[in-house]
C-alpha cells in the first residue's frame, strides 16, 4: 500500500485532461442519446441535467476529496479513513462494478472499430437510407465471431496500455485528441441541425413533457449522470489519488463535470436532429448511434474524411474510458494484493473478456442472450442496467453516507482546500453530500428495487 512512487498528474490540466478521458466516452455519444430516445427526450434530458448539478458534481468533489486525502484505490482508500471498518467493502463493490461495466462496453467499444474499419475502406460514401444503415448495423452484430473479435481486439489495446502505466500517455493522448473530438462533434452538430426537419430533433431533445417522468425515468436520467461522470465505483477516487497537492481540486472537479455534460449535449444536438430529418424512431436502443450517423456523413463536404475521424475519435474516447474502468480494477490487485501491474492486467482483462462474451453474443449473435432467457430483454441490456445504473447509484448513496457522515464534511473539505484555495460553495456542498444526494437517490432506487420496477 505504499503511496509514494505512485506518480501524479503533471498539473491541474493533466488531471482535467485524463478525468475528462474517463469520464467522456460511449456514456455520452452512445448511451445518452439512446436513452434519451428510449425515456420521451426532453423530460429525461432536464432531468438529467438536474442530477448532473444537484448530484453529479457534488459527488465528483466526494471522491476526489477522498482519493487526494488517502492517495490510493478505493478499498485502500475507506481503510484508511476507516480502519477496521466494513467500508471497505464499498471499495470492492466500486471493483466489481468496474469489471461489470467493462464487460460490456467493451463490446459496444468493439462496435466503434468496425465502423472505423468500414470508414476506412469506404463503407459510407454514397447515400445511406436508415434501412441500409441498420442491415449494415445488424449484420455486424449478429454475427457472433465478429462481435466477439471486435470485443477482444479493445480489450487487448486496453489491457496493454494499462499494463504500461497511464499517466504519461494517455496525458498526452488527450491532450491532443479531446479537443480535437470536440471539433468534429461541433462540425457534426452544426451539420445535423441545419438537415431539413433537424429542428424538430431539438425541439424532442429540449421540450420536456412532463407527463413522461415516473421513476424509471428517474431511473435512468439518474443512473446516466453518474455512469457519465464515472461516478459511484472509485474511478474519481483512483483519478484524485493522482492529484498534485498545490492545486485547486474543487475546480479542476467542476470543470471535468461541465465539459463532459457539454459533450454529451453535443452528441444528442447531432443524433436527434439526424433521425428526425431521415424519419428513424428515438427510441431504437442500443444501436441507435451506430444507425443513424452513417446516414449523415455523405450530407457533409468531405463526409468520407468525416467518417474516419469520428469514428477514430470515438473509439479513442471508448479507450480512454476502458483504461479508467480497467485500471480501476489493476490498482486494487497491485496496491493490495501485491500483483505486478502487468500480471494485474493481463488476469483482470482476460477474465472480463471471458465474462463479456454473453453480452457480445446479445444483439442477434445468439438467440439466447439476444431475447435473454425469453424476458424480451436482451443480456446487454441487462449487464448496462445492472452495474451502469443500479450499482453506481447504490455505491453513490452509500459514498454520500460515507463522506457526510462517517469520515465528515469538515475532513473532506480539509482535502478539497489542500491547496490553500478556498471553495466557495462549501457551505451547499456540504447540505447536498449529506441530505440531498443519499436521500434523493435512495428514494429513486428504492422505489425500483421495492415495487420490482425492472428494466
Ligand atoms: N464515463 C464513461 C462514459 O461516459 O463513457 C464510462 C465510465 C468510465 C463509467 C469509468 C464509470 C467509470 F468508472
Amino acid at each position: 500500500m505504499a503511496t509514494s512512487n505512485r506518480g501524479q498528474w503533471s498539473g491541474k490540466l493533466g488531471f482535467i485532461l485524463a478525468a475528462s478521458g474517463s469520464a467522456i466516452g460511449l456514456g455520452n455519444i452512445w448511451r445518452f442519446p439512446y436513452t434519451a430516445g428510449e425515456n420521451g427526450g426532453g423530460a429525461f434530458v432536464l432531468l438529467y441535467l438536474t442530477f448532473v448539478v444537484v448530484i453529479g458534481i457534488p459527488l465528483v468533489l466526494a471522491e476526489l476529496s477522498v482519493g487526494r486525502k488517502t492517495q490510493l484505490n478505493p478499498v485502500g482508500a475507506f481503510e484508511k479513513l476507516s480502519p477496521g471498518s466494513k467500508w471497505p467493502w464499498l471499495g470492492k463493490l466500486g471493483i466489481l462494478t468496474g469489471f461489470g461495466i467493462l464487460a460490456f462496453y467493451s463490446v459496444i467499444a468493439g462496435w466503434t472499430l468496425w465502423y472505423l474499419f468500414e470508414a476506412i475502406t469506404g463503407g459510407f460514401s454514397g447515400e445511406i437510407t436508415p434501412e441500409v444503415s441498420a442491415q449494415m448495423f445488424t449484420s455486424m452484430t449478429s454475427d457472433p465471431w465478429l462481435a466477439i473479435f471486435l470485443m477482444g481486439v479493445f480489450m487487448i489495446l486496453t489491457i496493454v496500455i494499462v499494463q504500461g502505466g497511464i499517466s504519461a500517455g494517455i496525458e498526452r493522448t488527450t491532450k491532443i485528441l479531446m479537443p480535437l473530438l470536440l471539433v468534429i462533434l461541433v462540425v457534426l452538430a452544426v451539420r445535423s441541425v441545419t438537415l431539413p426537419g433537424g429542428m424538430e430533433g431539438v425541439a424532442y431533445l429540449f421540450t420536456p413533457d412532463f407527463s413522461k417522468i415516473d421513476f424509471g425515468v428517474m431511473m435512468s436520467a439518474l443512473g446516466q449522470a453518474l455512469f457519465s461522470l464515472s461516478l459511484g465505483m472509485g474511478a474519481m477516487i483512483t483519478y484524485g489519488s493522482y492529484f498534485p497537492k498545490d492545486e485547486n481540486l474543487p475546480q479542476a472537479g467542476i470543470i471535468v463535470a461541465f465539459f463532459d455534460t457539454g459533450i454529451a449535449v453535443l452528441a444528442g444536438l447531432i443524433i436527434f436532429p439526424a433521425l428526425f430529418s431521415v424519419g428513424i424512431e428515438p427510441d431504437g436502443g442500443p444501436g441507435l448511434v451506430f444507425v443513424v450517423l452513417p446516414t449523415i456523413f455523405n450530407n457533409l463536404p468531405a463526409g468520407g474524411f468525416f467518417a474516419i475521424a469520428f469514428y477514430a475519435l470515438l473509439a479513442i474516447a471508448a479507450l480512454t474510458s476502458t483504461i479508467s474502468l480497467l485500471e480501476v480494477v489493476v490498482a486494487y490487485f497491485v496496491d493490495e494484493k501485491k500483483w505486478e501491474r502487468k500480471k494485474a492486467s493481463w488476469v483482470a482483462g482476460g477474465a472480463c473478456f471471458v465474462v463479456a462474451v454473453p453480452s457480445a453474443l446479445a444483439a442477434g449473435g445468439s438467440a439466447f442472450f439476444t431475447d435473454f432467457m425469453g424476458f424480451g430483454i436482451d443480456f446487454l441490456s441487462i449487464q448496462n442496467n445492472l452495474w451502469g445504473n443500479y450499482s453506481l447509484s447504490f455505491g453513490a448513496v452509500m459514498l454520500c453516507i460515507f463522506v457526510g457522515w462517517n469520515w465528515g464534511i469538515p475532513k473532506a473539505l480539509e482535502s478539497l482546500e489542500a491547496s490553500g484555495h478556498k471553495f466557495a460553495a462549501a457551505g451547499v456542498w456540504g447540505i447536498l453530500v449529506r441530505y440531498v444526494c443519499p436521500a434523493a437517490i435512495a428514494i429513486v432506487l428504492g422505489y425500483i428495487v421495492f415495487t420490482g420496477t425492472y428494466f
